[in-house]
């Protein structure tokens, strides 16, 4: 059994030692400790997956690992939301609530609400020349997308972005989570009240009408799925747009080629996704004594499977840990496999797409700010750049 804490090393790069783990074994026993809040749960069993293959075989297996240890961790800010859910009462919730994620609804979210956020964020800087696109544009965007979606009116955001980054911050402090967590749920009463009223056209008011067998979302179940939306849905994708602009950043000549074609973005996102993989781990709990890849787990312990590990194991990558977008293989686990693969994947692709689009039409000769303090990528949870200074040609 090894320190989690020790072998993580530099949380700038914790790549090699995944890569350590999965060349020693691909299920590694290890003794957790890293908790920056002592009320944060303590898991004391913990087993690591690295290899792409057994992370598959993990998450496509809901009889043998289960979802249900988010409850004592998110689920204790969040309440019991889909993401902690396994079985038949799984699949019903999320088939009430994947109806609102729907093509049909996405195209209409594009320009409105999406192509209209990113905008104003950009409007905000144009002129200036220079910019850091992390505070600017890439942390707002989602959450005010978020925002805009479930038809919080104007003057509720600042309350609603202040809550929101203090529930997402459950993990460095989790009495201001709790505290969030319960005044969200307050907000989030008020509006749905007022939907049940009068219906109008936006998230809430789909939740509240959506059917399925003659089942309805009740509200107890309606809040925490709004809730789940913020860390599912905003830290996520604000994190994957920061990595994608510094893959590309990085990498002038690969910016050049996107920016000269532009049907490259999609290929540019899906290797940013699975290159530097926003949300590193996913949790699940073995339902009984089992083997995997040759180890024995007991019952009750906790399987952390690392999607940032498979996205870059060899086997399924030659050289994984180039940004490559022209590299012809780019698929990746960073948005799960099996029961509980994202549902916001469409929406969190198109908000990337609009967001490169808008930067690379509106921010002509964008390069990293050349006196820029050591612009990186960090995390161990999760993972983008703390800043992206930038120039640029002003409009
Ligand atoms: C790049 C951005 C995103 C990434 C990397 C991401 C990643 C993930 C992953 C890995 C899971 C699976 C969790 C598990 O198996 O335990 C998941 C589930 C989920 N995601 Fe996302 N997500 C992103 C964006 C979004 C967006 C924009 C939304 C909605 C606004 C969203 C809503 C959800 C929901 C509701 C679930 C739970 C699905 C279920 O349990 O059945 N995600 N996401």
């Amino acid at each position: 059994m090894r320190q989690f804490a020790e072998l993580a090393g530099d949380v700038r790069d914790p790549y090699p030692m995944f890569a350590g783990i999965r060349e020693s074994t691909p299920v590694m026993e290890i003794q957790y400790g890293a908790r920056s809040d002592p009320k944060a749960p303590r898991v004391t069993s913990l087993f690591s997956v690295t290899s792409h293959e057994l992370a598959e075989q993990v998450l496509t297996d809901t009889a043998r690992f289960s979802s249900a240890g988010y409850a004592s961790s998110i689920g204790q800010v969040l309440g019991r939301s889909i993401i902690g859910m396994d079985g038949p009462e799984h699949v019903r919730q999320r088939a009430l609530v994947a109806g609102a994620f729907r093509a049909r609804v996405l195209d209409r979210w594009s320009d409105e609400i999406i192509g209209a956020t990113v905008g104003e964020l950009i409007d905000a800087f144009a002129g200036d020349g220079h910019a850091d696109l992390v505070p600017q544009l890439t942390y707002p965007f989602p959450i005010r997308v978020i925002a805009r979606v479930l038809g919080l009116p104007e003057a509720d955001w600042p309350r609603f972005l202040r809550l929101s980054t203090e529930l997402i911050a459950v993990m460095r402090n989790w009495d201001r989570a709790v505290a969030a967590s319960r005044e969200l749920r307050g907000y989030f009463g008020e509006i749905i009240a007022d939907r049940r009223r009068h219906a109008r056209d936006d998230l809430v008011s789909q939740l509240i009408e959506a059917e399925v067998d003659g089942h309805r979302l009740k509200d107890e179940e309606i809040y925490p799925f709004l809730l789940l939306l913020l860390p599912a849905g905003a830290e996520t994708t604000y994190r994957s747009s920061g990595n994608l602009l510094f893959g590309l950043l990085g990498d002038p000549a690969q910016l050049d080629a996107v920016r000269a074609d532009r049907g490259l973005v999609p290929a540019a996102i899906e290797e940013a996704l699975r290159w530097e993989t926003p949300a590193l781990t996913v949790a699940r709990t073995a339902t009984a004594d089992l083997e995997l890849g040759g180890v024995r787990i007991p019952a009750g312990a906790l399987v952390a499977v690392s999607l940032g590990a498979a996205n870059r194991d060899p086997l399924l990558h030659p050289h994984p840990d180039t940004f490559d977008v022209f590299r012809a293989d780019k698929q990746h686990m960073s948005f799960g496999d099996g029961a509980h693969t994202c549902l916001g994947m469409h929406l969190a692709r198109l908000e990337m797409r609009i967001l490169l689009t808008a930067v690379l039409d509106r921010l002509p000769g964008l390069r990293l700010d050349p006196g820029a303090d050591d612009p990186h990528i960090h995390g161990l949870l999760f993972r983008s750049p703390p800043n992206l200074p930038v120039r640029f040609d002003p409009e």
